[in-house]
């Protein structure tokens, strides 16, 4: 359905998986919330999980030497080009939903997990907002990433009067509702006079992975964030994004940098119409 999507119509992020103390008083509080589960008589449900067995899922698939031998040779890079360290977990996944389903989205992931509010970070001059939920209950998000939400401020079908940039709907008009990036926290130190993110972007383009634009944000004596989009993998269409917190910065983002993040993805993001019949 999505103009830049169609090439990949498998791609897709399928969610993440939360622990619970109960499966069944879970799906009973949550029931009530108009929360849908899959029911024993679409799918089977609550199977252990000792085993993948009880799944029935199909055939095991191994993989051949020859692939193995590819998947070391990936690992052992990211050893040689003193990556491994420095690349940390994820620190939190974005979602971009059009903006009259802002309030729907927050609200329902709001009710299946035990994540709040934290805050949005309102961009007025890309016509978007950046609206993020945390678990309260963490000292480090890698232990439970943020998950963040964005939306056009004024939807798409209104924007013809106010002509604003709108980088984020353009996402969902030519993606589809979808994840938009995962982003991996890069630790926060220096190597020969270079940030660490400086480090990491050098050698990840050198080994050929694009980028969209320079890393933001500043790292000098006071406490900030250096963060930086790739391109969109070609195999997910996600964009991987690595962010060092400088100086103990203990913000989630900064204003400054989500605007010129928003702003670079725009501009790789957006359908190239054709002479005719557009
Ligand atoms: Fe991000």
């Amino acid at each position: 359905m999505y103009p830049l999507a169609a090439a990949k119509p498998n791609a897709r992020y399928i969610g993440e998986i939360y622990s619970t103390s109960s499966c069944r008083d879970r799906r009973s509080v949550l029931e009530p919330q108009n929360i849908r589960f899959v029911y024993p008589d679409e799918a089977s449900v609550d199977v252990p999980l000792d085993s993948l067995a009880a799944l029935d899922l199909g055939d095991r698939v191994l993989l051949d030497d020859d692939s193995l031998e590819w998947l070391e040779a990936a690992g052992q890079k990211h050893q040689r080009h003193g990556l491994a360290g420095r690349v940390l977990g994820i620190d939190h996944l974005a979602t971009r939903v059009l903006a009259g389903e802002r309030e729907d989205a927050l609200l329902e992931y709001l009710t299946m997990v035990p994540y709040y509010f934290w805050g949005a970070y309102n961009i007025a001059e890309m016509n978007s907002s950046t609206n993020v939920t945390r678990h309260p209950s963490i000292g480090d998000e890698k232990q439970s990433p943020a998950r963040v939400f964005t939306a056009n401020n004024t939807p798409s079908y209104l924007n013809s009067f106010d002509n604003l940039p709108m980088p984020t709907e353009d996402f969902v008009r030519n993606y589809g509702r979808r994840m938009h990036h995962i982003a991996y926290e890069v630790v926060d130190g220096d190597i020969e006079g270079e940030k660490n993110v400086d480090f990491v972007v050098d050698v990840l383009r050198d080994l050929g992975i694009p980028f969209l634009a320079d890393v933001v944000g500043e790292c000098t004596d006071q406490p900030n964030l250096k963060q930086i989009f790739s391109k969109a993998s070609p195999y997910s269409l996600l964009i991987t994004e690595y962010v060092e917190r400088c100086q103990g910065y203990d913000g989630f983002f900064t204003r400054d940098n989500v605007a010129a993040l928003t702003a670079a993805a725009g501009e790789a993001e957006r359908y190239r119409h054709g002479q005719v019949f557009d």
